[in-house]
């Protein structure tokens, strides 16, 4: 259970690396739009979500910088706000704040027991995760950059064949 944890912690981490690693810094400081968020502020907050539900929930730990906390807060910081870049660090502290919590949730994951409470708190940070992988991805199909570079299938048009077992079928109609 402990790899399958770790596997999928890992695979989190890389895939939002990824959305930020693929973009130069510029092109992180998306146009305001209300249904995104900035990318670096996602990262952010996404590393936060362990802290508070994984260090300070099971430990009683306080965060890495809690000068930091309010700002990845979603419940604090206001929506328009996580656009003023000079609130945040730049790409690459965001960068190691996102891998310094990460290398300490797995390395909490490999040194103590997971219980069922433990299992459901880091799946909860890793699921929210995922969640906001979405939403990295939609913010940049709505500012109109290229698809993310582990995109395995290009969406199709309407009204576009689709071949594929189903349409082979004799019986599919
Ligand atoms: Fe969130």
């Amino acid at each position: 259970m402990k790899d399958e944890l770790l596997q999928e912690l890992e695979r989190t981490r890389q895939r939002t690396r990824a959305l930020i690693t693929s973009l130069p810094e510029a092109m992180l400081d998306v146009p305001y739009h209300p249904g995104v968020n900035p990318p670096l502020w996602e990262m952010g907050h996404s590393a936060f979500f362990y802290e508070v539900f994984v260090f300070n929930l099971l430990d009683g730990i306080a965060s890495f910088n809690p000068a930091m906390d309010d700002l990845w807060d979603s419940f604090h910081i206001e929506h328009r706000d996580r656009w003023s870049r000079n609130l945040f660090p730049g790409r690459e502290e965001t960068l190691a704040y996102f891998d310094t919590v990460y290398d300490r949730v797995a390395e909490r994951i490999l040194s103590q027991s997971l219980d069922d409470r433990t299992l459901y708190l880091n799946r909860y940070a890793i699921f929210h995760q995922n969640m906001h992988i979405e939403s990295m991805i939609w913010c940049r199909q709505t500012v109109g950059y290229t698809a993310p570079p582990d995109a395995k299938s290009i969406r199709r048009a309407p009204g576009e064949p689709v071949t594929g077992d189903a349409s082979s079928r004799p019986d599919a109609g």
